[in-house]
């Protein structure tokens, strides 16, 4: 179908106000085309692209991108090298295009424990960005969301320790506010390539009530046209929040 015909499909009233996405398949695109594994990567840069654009156009105020798990570092050193360096290439030269699209550029994970000059390339990214408004990309990098609820929980532990922060008064908002997207809206729609049914780590809090949607195909391959179709199918959902069908209806 053509990318517009789609496009006028959505009703732009009922937008998620985020979607995130687990990019996968990369390895498994590269491989497909006889490549190595870090062809796949470069030519998920265009998908990221592509992605950005079709969210900021349309509406959607945040998008997170789950770039680097605290797992990856597992990976073999020449390819976290060429992620990471990727990543450094990326942020410098798309800063310019984020600022004219007036999109704020953030980062939720680890960060510090990044490469020195990774962290740094993407601080300036942020801080270049900060006063944009129309959309919030967030990159997920150094990010699981084990290593995200451990954190707040010992933040808040250290809170109680020093009498500042009474039990009785941990709320699912305070803790919220202790996590890494604590003034993010929690995503409504989780997006994940490449066949793979799975969460692996992310957002395991914010998600509790997202709609999943999982394509097969690999995350280079993916095109503005294919997230209008999550778009829609999530349009197309009933979301009852524990409530029942006719509750919602009336
Ligand atoms: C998953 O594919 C992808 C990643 C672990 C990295 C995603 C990174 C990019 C798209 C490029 C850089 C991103 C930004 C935001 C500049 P995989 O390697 O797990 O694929 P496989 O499951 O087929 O092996």
């Amino acid at each position: 179908m053509k990318e517009s015909d789609l496009k006028d499909k959505i009703d732009i009233n009922k937008l998620p106000v985020h979607i995130a996405i687990i990019m996968d398949g990369n390895g498994r695109w590269a491989k497909k085309n006889g490549q190595p594994r870090v062809f796949g990567h470069q030519n998920g840069v265009k998908a990221v692209r592509e992605a950005t654009e079709a969210a900021a156009e349309l509406g959607v105020k945040y998008l997170t991108l789950y770039a680097f798990s605290t797992e990856n570092w597992n990976r073999p050193a020449f390819e976290v090298n060429a992620l990471m360096t990727l990543l450094v290439q990326t942020l410098r030269k798309e800063v310019q295009t984020l600022n004219k699209n007036n999109i704020r550029l953030q980062a939720i994970g680890d960060l510090e424990k990044l490469p020195s000059k990774c962290y740094r390339e993407l601080l300036e990214a942020i801080e270049k960005t900060k006063d944009n408004s129309r959309m919030t990309l967030v990159l997920a990098l150094n990010y699981s969301a084990k290593w995200e609820i451990t954190r707040a929980t010992r933040l808040i532990a250290e809170q109680v320790k020093k009498d500042t922060l009474k039990p009785e008064d941990i709320t699912n908002e305070v803790f919220a506010n202790h996590l890494a997207t604590k003034d993010i809206p929690d995503p409504e729609l989780l997006i994940r390539t490449s066949g793979e049914a799975r969460i692996s780590n992310f957002l395991l809090w914010q998600i509790a009530y997202a709609e999943l949607y999982f394509t097969p195909l690999f995350w280079p391959e993916f095109r503005k046209n294919n997230l209008y179709e999550a778009i829609i199918n999530f349009q197309n959902r009933e979301r009852r929040f524990g409530k029942t069908s006719e509750q919602i209806q009336t």
